[in-house]
């Protein structure tokens, strides 16, 4: 089966690397020359554990084609996915669609015979039926179906997400794509995965939803930690055992410094427009937003006071600058708020980031010490802040972080540690909700 992938971003890129591992013949349309050409060249745009193996595996059995030119990758295609960025528009919380429009206008001009025009991007709910127009209105006599097959996979987990996923959801109308698209997932349903067809706007729906969702429970959790740290309780214990529950279930239940990202943010955001604009407005996601920004915006004023009020002068370590571990992603990182505060007070940082440091860059202030590794971060510092759950942060020892720092405070936002062990190697240990 041949099927063409527009947008070589991180849903495109994996969708399409899993695609050809199922064995379909992925022809991938990238717009931008250097992304092209270090495709081409077997080099990774994002960093994504397994992803390269997997990419030049498909190549090299000959199912994975890189190109430029919507024509050529349409030619045959039985699908073609649109995979490309959705980013919040500027102003007003919606989805940004002029690349899943552009997309559509060049897929509709060279479309030859029938094939299904699936949206992989997240797009709000009536995109497909407004793609559907769009395609009609340009080429009226072309036979083709729009479908919606939202992606739920996790930054670090991507692959392994794709191959093995909890359910995969295609939204449809007609007999011919759901035979299409069945055909395409056929080798997950060997899995206990079920696909899951419903109607367009429900597929584009549940993507929300389920990212909604998440976010919520991240946030509740959040908040719970708080509540622990005035009642003298421990979040961990309360996260344990209401996760023990199966109607709760345990993931999604770790608290840390506000979630970020290329989904959640912009996601809930997005609903809670979408919501409004329907006169049902989600007054539940709109304070999940609320709450999470306020997290982040206040997390630094956690660490000045665990300093005692100031950090003028104070050297301070910051481990982890992307928004999660096992990603180079930076996008709403925690990281970006936590560092500008504490450096517009006066700190001196010395930061560190086993995979993030080339993206984070552009986004933070000037004056930090950039450092090759964590231990060399925690030289000499009055305290280390650990932001992302690297196991490289993990796998340090308190003996460790205690012989390269100055002072003694460790501030783990994401309970990475055992306090007990940090307390006994003299450490001033602050975990989050741990009262
Ligand atoms: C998310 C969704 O999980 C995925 O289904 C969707 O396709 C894209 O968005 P991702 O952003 O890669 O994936 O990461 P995820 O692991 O879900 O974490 C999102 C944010 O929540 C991160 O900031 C993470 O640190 C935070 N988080 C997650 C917590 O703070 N606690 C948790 O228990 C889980």
């Amino acid at each position: 089966m041949r099927i063409a992938m527009i947008g070589g971003g991180y849903v495109g890129l994996v969708s399409a690397a899993c695609f050809a591992a199922f064995g379909a013949e992925v022809a991938v349309v990238e717009a931008d020359p250097p992304k092209l050409a270090a495709l081409r060249a077997g080099r990774m745009p994002i960093y994504e554990p397994g992803l390269d193996e997997l990419i030049a595996k498909g190549t090299a059995d000959g199912l994975l084609s890189f190109g430029d030119d919507i024509a050529a990758a349409v030619q045959g295609a039985e699908a073609v996915f649109i995979a490309v960025g959705t980013p919040t528009r500027r102003g007003d919380g919606h989805a940004d669609l002029t690349y899943v429009y552009a997309a559509v206008q060049q897929i509709a001009q060279v479309l030859g015979d029938y094939a299904v025009i699936v949206t992989k991007s997240t797009v709000p709910v009536g995109t497909g039926r407004r793609i559907a127009a769009i395609v009609r209105e340009l080429r009226p006599e072309l036979a083709f179906d729009v479908a919606s097959n939202p992606e739920f996979l996790r930054e670090g987990s991507a692959i392994g997400d794709f191959m093995r996923p909890d359910r995969v959801v295609i939204g449809c109308e007609s007999e011919r794509a759901r035979d299409v698209l069945a055909r395409l997932y056929a080798p997950i349903e060997a899995l206990p995965a079920p696909v899951v067809f419903t109607g367009i706007e429900t597929a584009e729906l549940i993507k929300y939803a389920a990212n909604s969702f998440l976010a919520m429970k991240v946030t509740f959790i959040n908040e719970m930690a708080d509540l622990c740290e005035r009642l003298g309780a421990d979040v961990r214990e309360v996260a344990h055992s209401i996760g023990l529950d199966a109607r709760i279930g345990p993931r999604f239940l770790q608290p840390g410094p506000g979630f970020g990202g290329s989904c959640f943010p912009k996601d809930t955001l997005a609903l809670v427009r979408i919501a409004q604009e329907a006169a049902a407005p989600s007054r539940l996601i709109e304070a999940v937003v609320a709450v999470n920004d306020a997290r982040k915006a206040g997390m630094a004023g956690r660490i000045v006071t665990a300093l005692g009020g100031s950090v003028r002068g104070r050297k301070i370590a910051i481990l982890g600058l992307t928004y999660k571990a096992d990603t180079d992603d930076m996008r709403d990182s925690p990281a970006i708020p936590i560092v500008a505060r504490l450096a517009e007070d006066g700190a001196k940082l010395q930061v560190y980031d086993p995979e993030g440091m080339e993206q984070a860059r552009p986004l933070l202030p000037d004056n930090l010490a950039w450092c090759q590794n964590a231990r060399e971060a925690c030289a000499g510092v009055d305290a280390v802040v650990v932001v992302t759950e690297w196991q490289e942060f993990r796998d340090l020892s308190p003996a460790d972080l205690r012989s390269a720092m100055a002072g003694t405070l460790v501030i783990d936002l994401r309970n990475i540690y055992d306090p007990q062990a940090m307390r006994d190697a003299g450490l001033l240990y602050r975990g989050i909700g741990q009262g």
